[in-house]
């Protein structure tokens, strides 16, 4: 199954395009999918989500209150192989008010099947882009479970840098990685 949605339906906005990688906005036919490869996957949901897995009713209502069904460019979106239409997880830039202010966090969370190729770097690297060249963001935030050495590994191979541990009431505690505007343009120049 590739996900790809009926042919009635309009195509869904395409937020950004990498070598390999299209991340596009979700469609209802993307839900069961998503709980297949991704929220009902224990190893996938290991170190994001408390570690617990989804019903196919709370990723269904996950993905409706979080992911962009529309025209937003930001918010929760499909990761796709632009190859073949494969869904493989999701990224996507969204609120994060983990420092007290109005910013964005990038984010990847994919299905085991696209583990180990460089999806995240690759798709990481077109958000931060997105971010400042597109958005004219100050930072970009990225938020890990201390323990997630491998998406702690990729941020930092994206030039984020270690910031602080955050706590909230209702999540586990979290690093907080950042990269600044200046920071990107040196990291480019
Ligand atoms: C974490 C995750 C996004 C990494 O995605 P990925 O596409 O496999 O990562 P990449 O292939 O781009 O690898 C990035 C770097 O991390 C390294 N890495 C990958 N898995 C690793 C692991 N388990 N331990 C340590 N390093 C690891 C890679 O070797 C690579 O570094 P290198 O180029 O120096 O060798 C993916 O494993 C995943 O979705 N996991 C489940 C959900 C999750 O934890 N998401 C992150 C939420 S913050």
């Amino acid at each position: 199954m590739t996900g790809s949605s009926s042919s009635t339906s309009p195509a869904p906005l395409v937020i950004l395009t990498t070598r390999r990688l299209v991340l596009r906005a979700a469609a209802d036919a993307d839900i069961a999918v998503m709980h297949e490869r991704v929220f009902g996957d224990t190893d996938v949901m290991r170190n994001v989500f408390l570690g617990n897995v989804m019903t196919m009713e709370r990723a269904e209502s996950f993905m409706r209150e979080h992911f962009t069904f529309g025209i937003s460019r930001t918010g929760i979106a499909i990761l796709t192989e632009k190859a073949n239409g494969n869904i493989i997880g999701f990224a996507g830039l969204f609120p994060c008010k983990a420092l007290e202010a109005d910013d964005l966090e990038i984010g990847f969370v994919m299905a085991k099947q696209a583990w180990g190729k460089g999806y995240a770097t690759e798709i990481g690297d077109a958000q931060l882009a997105m971010g400042f060249e597109e958005l004219g963001c100050q930072r970009l935030l990225g938020l890990v479970e201390p323990r997630n050495a491998a998406s702690i590994h990729a941020l930092t191979k994206l030039g984020m840098r270690f910031l602080k541990d955050v706590t909230s009431p209702t999540r586990p505690p979290r690093s907080v990685y950042v990269m600044s505007s200046d920071e990107w343009r040196n990291r480019r120049a």
